[in-house]
């Protein structure tokens, strides 16, 4: 369908265009004039392209103040709309340039909490969240292969419901857990061999999926979020090789670098700590984590006052 416009009508427009963007001029923050200016061009060339009616922008309205009622302290429907539309992909992507063989970043996603506990080298993230056991060892190294030791690793995931514990209705801590590399940069631990689940869908992001005909589901992962001074944060998932949404990941996280392998074992296989598995299956899997220098080391100029 197209629709053409007249000459006096586009210049109507335009000029609307103009008007809006010069009000951000005195803007004294000069990004926040850029942000804004710019996001007045995309937002009114998205409305005349489409031809948008009040009835649509109505509901456009709705959709985003019903977005904000479901929003609360473990309720984030905000995060999951950029999710679904790949707008956190493409930030994390524009904000974590290929450098060296650095690790892939990917979703951050909306169930991360602060203070998760601390456990060591070799101990068990689960906390009593129900799942397959897995074994997860790796080391941590910079760009040219030297061990990062001391490295903040944070780790969570969903149970093999596909709940993640602020999900629960009782408030308590599972399958979350940080962690810190050792002296070699090596660090291990037990948690859950991860399954799909989908991500919270009753509200207004899972109408809108429901609408266009998508899944809500995630790729089976696990969380990674890695800190070291003088290194890039990396905020990342791994996905278990072989899961049937690695190609139709509900918010575009999949990359192929982060696909690993969790191997099955017998529940009679001796594990790497001699843990009794208690007669259930386990599996194991290895990652081994690269971090790229922070921008300020990358460019190590910019550092340089003029
Ligand atoms: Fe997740």
């Amino acid at each position: 369908m197209t629709h053409t416009i007249s000459a006096e009508q586009s210049a109507r427009e335009q000029e609307l265009i103009e008007t809006v963007v010069a009000s951000f001029e005195g803007a004294t923050d000069d990004r926040l004039r850029v942000l804004m200016q710019a996001l007045v061009r995309h937002l009114h060339a998205f409305i005349r392209e489409v031809r948008l009616t009040e009835e649509e922008w109505n509901a456009a309205i709705a959709f985003l103040t019903q977005a904000g009622h479901i929003t609360d302290d473990r309720r984030q429907e905000f995060i999951l709309l950029s999710d679904v539309l790949g707008a956190s992909m493409q930030v994390v992507a524009v904000n974590n340039e290929a450098y060296g063989d650095a690790t892939e970043a990917t979703v951050f996603g909306p169930f991360f909490v602060n203070d998760a506990p601390l456990i060591a080298s070799g101990e068990d993230m689960a906390f009593g969240a129900t799942g397959e056991a897995a074994w997860v060892e790796g080391t941590v190294h910079d760009t040219d292969g030297n061990p990062i030791p001391g490295a903040r690793i944070e780790v969570w995931e969903a149970d093999e419901d596909g709940f993640y514990d602020v999900q629960y209705t009782d408030g308590r801590t599972a399958a979350r857990a940080h962690l810190f590399s050792e002296a070699d940069g090596g660090y291990r631990f037990w948690g859950l061999t991860p399954t799909p689940y989908p991500i919270p869908h009753d509200g207004p992001v899972g109408a809108m999926l429901e609408a266009v005909g998508r899944s809500p589901m995630r790729a089976s992962h696990l969380h990674f979020m890695v800190t070291a001074p003088g290194f890039r944060t990396l905020v990342t998932h791994i996905f278990v090789n072989g899961c049937d949404y690695l190609e139709r990941d509900s918010v575009f996280g999949v990359k192929e670098s982060l696909i690993k392998e969790f191997t099955r074992h017998a529940a009679a296989e001796p594990t790497p700590d001699g843990r009794d598995t208690a007669g259930a299956e386990w599996t194991s899997a290895r990652f081994d984590i690269v971090l790229a220098p922070a921008a300020d080391e990358q460019h190590p100029e910019s550092k340089e006052t003029p």
